[in-house]
């Protein structure tokens, strides 16, 4: 199997594929495509590498190879499976691949910035896609009642697919919102948001992978944060006394600093370095609340 894997990444990196929907390299990639295959879990032991593919499963293996050289396509959108952290989730074209770093943020409880889970008891998941930090938040606040909007219909159907497979249909409500359009009158502990922050420049230079997902999901304006703006806005509005906004903004913190000098932005050390903000609905400027 290795050298099947081996021949695969040989061919990606001919086809100058571009990753980041999960595997970060070619040899990740094929190694994923292929145990995927085989239906061997992604943490197989070397033992399982090294034994001998047979040849009905290696052409099932080298057909999605060239399917996703030639489609271009993330390879979540080929296997329709996308994984964040231990969890599985459903995707399709829908929705973009979940990949956000606030959910490195939840697996740890959003500890130190919140010293109890338990305290959280209502939660948004605002900009829900896939559904994937709403179910994230479910299982890090287990006292917490969500809520999971998108401007998305077509994204919700897909974030309705991963709620029942978690058996999430109780805990977790979703509603179609412009932002928080149609959320007057409901408060929440906590407020999470991988919002759309492509700025329009990059949306141009964005690999061929990148233009399946929802031009919605990734186009953020100009300068990327159209979004952002409205949420940083909005929120102070449905945050309850100390209740926390967690953003995620890419590459666009000198941005949002010089967007809101007035606000003193909490920038966390994640995976991709500082992408997310936390904000205290008290450390928003008092003309918000
Ligand atoms: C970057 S994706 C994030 C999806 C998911 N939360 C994740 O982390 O994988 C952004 C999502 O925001 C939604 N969206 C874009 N503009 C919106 C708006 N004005 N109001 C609500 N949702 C919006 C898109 O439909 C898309 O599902």
């Amino acid at each position: 199997m290795g050298e099947l894997v081996r021949y695969g990444a040989r061919r990606f990196r001919a086809a100058r594929l571009a990753f980041g929907h999960g595997s970060t390299t070619a040899l990740d990639e094929a190694a994923y495509l292929t145990l995927h295959t085989l239906g061997l879990p992604l943490d197989a032991s070397a033992r399982a590498l090294a034994r001998r593919v047979e040849s009905q499963a290696v052409a099932r293996v080298l057909k999605l190879y060239e399917r996703r050289i030639r489609q271009r396509k993330p390879a979540a959108y080929l296997t329709r499976e996308a994984w964040l952290g231990e969890l599985r989730f459903y995707v399709d074209e829908r929705v973009v691949v979940p990949r956000s770093h606030i959910a490195e943020l939840l697996r740890a409880g959003l500890a130190p910035w919140l010293a109890d889970p338990k305290r959280v008891k209502s939660a948004l998941d605002l900009c829900t896609g896939s559904g994937c930090l709403a179910v994230l938040l479910a299982h890090s606040f287990p006292r917490a009642k969500i809520d999971a909007a998108d401007i998305s219909r077509a994204a919700l159907t897909v974030a309705r697919i991963n709620i029942r497979k978690y058996g999430l249909g109780k805990r977790i409500h979703l509603i179609e919102s412009d932002l928080f359009s149609a959320l007057r009158g409901k408060y929440y502990d906590l407020i999470v948001c991988n919002p759309p922050y492509v700025a329009a420049r990059s949306m141009q230079r964005l690999p061929r992978e990148y233009r399946h997902e929802p031009r919605t999901a990734l186009a953020g304006g100009t300068d990327g944060l159209d979004a952002v703006r409205g949420i940083v806005l909005g929120a102070a509005a449905h945050l309850t006394p100390g209740g926390l906004l967690v953003v995620e903004v890419g590459s666009g913190r000198r941005r949002v600093e010089r967007a809101f000098p007035q606000v003193p932005f909490t920038w966390p050390q994640t995976a991709a370095g500082h992408a997310v903000f936390i904000v205290q609905r008290e450390q928003l400027p008092r003309q918000m609340l």
